[in-house]
């Protein structure tokens, strides 16, 4: 039994103040949504004072990146172990660190492998360019990038997987429920490949790119999609409010 999860990516937005504002709007109604699991990934800075502010609640919190070494001379970075005393779950491989920042397919693996050391929870981010869309090489591409993701990984129980298609990430233009079910499907089926079926079908998929309370409706009615990760509508509490209360009524497990 999957249980629902709704995540909300904050991006490089709010200042910790800001932070604080925005999740005071959010964490009443939040916390008393049942049967989903709820995660808000604010900025670096923000994660000990959102931590302080989360206890007691269920809400769960998130880094929105990490660097793979343990400690050392590695200036700007942050590591799984600093990150394991202040959150439970980490997004990797997210388009904007694969296409701003170059992050190879290599290089998220070692980051996967990292979090879950620290038994940081990775939500595995896939997602194909449009020029690849068209050229019908989607499954090719998610299929690598999973592959690759998931190299040396024994145990994918904690793991999320979040298909996240790069041309619908902010801008407006969402996949259609149809697109969004049939690349899950695939994804499942390689994740059957690779751990068994078994395995593959206790694991989450959710769909991300430019999900509103308009249309995750669309998105959380397909079988093989476990919820959302959201970006910009995840900024605005009643938005990010009525997302969660939605994937509670249709998919919420109690
Ligand atoms: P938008 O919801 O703003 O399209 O962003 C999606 C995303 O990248 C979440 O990680």
């Amino acid at each position: 039994m999957r249980i629902p999860l709704i995540a909300g990516n904050w991006k490089m937005n709010t200042t910790v103040a800001e932070a604080q504002a925005l999740l005071a709007q959010m964490s009443g109604a939040l916390g008393r949504i049942e049967g989903v699991e709820i995660l808000l990934c604010p900025p670096f800075v923000s994660l000990a004072t959102i931590k302080g502010m989360l206890q007691g609640t269920t809400i769960r919190l998130g880094a929105q990146n990490m660097y793979w070494e343990d400690k050392g001379a590695f200036t700007g970075e942050i590591s799984s172990l600093m990150l394991s005393p202040l959150c439970q779950y980490v997004i990797l491989g997210h388009s904007e660190r694969r296409h701003v920042f170059q992050e190879s397919d290599e290089v998220i693996a070692c980051k996967v492998r990292s979090a879950l050391r620290a038994h940081l929870r990775p939500i595995i981010c896939v997602g194909e360019r449009l020029e690849e869309n068209e050229a019908g090489q989607t499954r090719e591409v998610i299929g690598r990038q999973l592959k690759s993701a998931l190299t040396g990984i024994g145990d994918i129980d904690s793991l999320v997987v979040a298909y996240e298609p790069v041309w619908a990430i902010g801008t407006g233009r969402a996949a259609t429920g149809e697109q969004a079910r049939a690349t899950s499907g695939f994804i499942r089926l390689v994740l059957g490949e690779l751990f068994g079926q078994a395995k593959a079908s206790s694991i989450r998929i959710i769909y991300g790119g430019s999900v509103t309370a308009a249309n995750v409706a669309e998105f959380l009615c397909q079988p093989d999609i476990d919820g959302a990760l959201v970006g910009g509508a995840s900024l605005k509490a009643l938005e990010f409010i009525s997302i969660a209360d939605q994937a509670a009524g249709l998919k919420g497990r109690r």
